[in-house]
């Protein structure tokens, strides 16, 4: 079975990093193959995976709606489809990546997008896990064809701002009537004791803290030298926690 890993929180807070912490941890508990989903439109995360970019889900989208015509014959439209995003797909040493890029355009392209996302559902079931960096509106999983995740992972900063907007992504959730297993709080960038009232805030989301990560040195060198964070080091003190996380889901979600 395929394990679905959904991050989602407000910009800034460090669900990027937290997705390529988890696609580190994974890599090294010889998960695979593991597929690493960019869904935010605004995000980074073949960069922070050393991946080169392919042409996004949405650059693709553009292409068969400006000429829908150029299908070879003899294929179904849908295998057509699965070839042209199968060449999308970036490959790197242990784990695929595939870009969403710009979000869908208004329902009159509804019939290329549900071709899409059945290919893309498809496409993530033939992985043993996948990773999905969200942008905060959770636009992409509510239009699965299928809104089903094992696990959510809301991450945000240990400030009440930080609480209350865990509180309103764990509301849009319920309210999208999405299909998911576990979901989770990730405190990042958190190097202090919380404060009675700070743990009472987040308790108000119904969801546990499932890790507290630490502001982590080795994170900024990485990026200012533009190095994967799959290669931090097995004592950098955010791949510890990225390594926990993982272990828990995979203890508690099966
Ligand atoms: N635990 C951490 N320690 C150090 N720097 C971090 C940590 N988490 C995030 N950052 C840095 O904070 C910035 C925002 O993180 P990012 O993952 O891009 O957020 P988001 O994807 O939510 O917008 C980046 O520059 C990132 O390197
Ligand atoms: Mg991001």
């Amino acid at each position: 079975m395929s394990m679905r890993i959904a991050i989602a929180g407000k910009g800034g807070t460090g669900k990027t990093t937290v997705a390529a912490l988890l696609c580190r941890s994974l890599l090294n508990r010889g998960t695979k193959p593991l597929l690493a989903v960019d869904a935010d439109p605004n995000s980074c995360l073949p960069d922070k995976l050393g991946v080169a970019r392919e042409k996004t889900i949405g650059e693709l989208r553009e292409e068969l709606r400006a000429d829908p015509e150029k299908m070879p014959a003899g294929i179904s439209k849908s295998e057509w489809i699965e070839s042209l995003i199968n060449q999308e797909i970036s490959e790197s040493t242990g784990f695929d990546m595939v870009v969403m890029g710009r979000q869908e355009g208004p329902d009159c392209y509804c019939f290329i997008n549900n071709l899409l996302r059945q290919c893309l559902d498809k496409l993530g079931s033939q992985y043993e896990a996948v990773v999905i960096d969200n942008e905060a509106g959770l636009e992409h999983l509510s239009r699965r064809s299928n809104g089903t995740v094992e696990v959510l992972l809301v991450v945000c900063q240990p400030t009440l701002i930080g609480a209350r907007t865990a509180l309103r992504i764990v509301e849009l959730s319920k309210s999208l009537n999405l299909d998911i297993g576990n979901s989770y709080l990730i405190l990042n960038a958190c190097d202090g004791e919380l404060s009675d009232e700070l743990v009472a805030e987040f308790e108000k989301s119904g969801l546990e803290i499932a890790a507290r990560i630490p502001t982590d040195s080795e994170i900024l060198d990485f990026e200012l030298e533009d190095k994967s964070l799959t290669e931090l080091s097995d004592d950098s003190v955010a791949a510890l926690a990225g390594d926990d996380i993982i272990e828990r889901i995979f203890k508690e979600v099966q």
